[in-house]
């Protein structure tokens, strides 16, 4: 039975949601990966995604000076290394190395493929949005890679923990 209930208890119920990471470089080449939750595709045509990223972040910087990211699903094996990205900042420190990340050039950005990722788009920032306290960075997805072969990508649930879920053994409804 619905009830009134917290942000908090919201996010948790309406859990779980697609785990990503961004990955952009920073003034010296370096690159660098943030885990999201708050992605979406806001375009089929041209195909485009939006990212919230808090001002607050390296990847903030990052994506301030290159306007370019790559948007990542990690496989289900390199949740370790996800969820460091998520939970330490790269400011200082070469986090994708110490997440053991292997990275292959992208076609037409600067920032690196997840090499392992299910999917990678490339993306291009065309417009940007403050929103509350993140901004939103909308881009034009630019290329596109996939590995087709079966096995599971990360979801998060209430943002605390991740699971991981493939859509070829999903109990179908409709
Ligand atoms: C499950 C999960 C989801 C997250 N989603 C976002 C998000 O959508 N936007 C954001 O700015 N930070 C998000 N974060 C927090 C950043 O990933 C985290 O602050 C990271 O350390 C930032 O790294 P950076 O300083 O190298 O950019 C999320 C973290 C986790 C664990």
């Amino acid at each position: 039975m619905l009830q009134e209930i917290s942000w908090e208890q919201a996010i948790k119920l309406a859990s779980p949601y697609p785990y990503v990471l961004a990955l952009t470089v920073d003034k010296q080449g370096k690159p660098n990966a943030i885990g999201l939750g708050w992605w979406t595709y806001v375009s089929w045509d041209p195909p485009m995604i939006a990212i919230a990223v808090g001002p607050q972040r390296y990847s903030y910087e990052c994506l301030d000076h290159c306007g370019e990211f790559t948007l990542c699903f990690p496989a289900q094996d390199q949740w370790r290394g996800a969820w460091h990205c998520g939970t330490t900042s790269g400011r200082g420190r070469d986090k994708l190395a110490e997440a053991g990340f292997q990275l292959l050039p992208a076609k037409q950005v600067k920032p690196p493929l997840l090499a392992g990722a299910k999917v990678c788009y490339e993306c291009r920032v065309e417009k940007r949005l403050p929103a509350g306290d993140h901004e939103l960075f909308i881009a034009r997805v630019v290329a596109i890679h996939g590995d087709p072969t079966p096995g599971r990508h990360l979801y998060s649930i209430g943002y605390e923990k991740l699971t991981a879920i493939s859509p070829d053994e999903l109990e179908i409804l409709g």
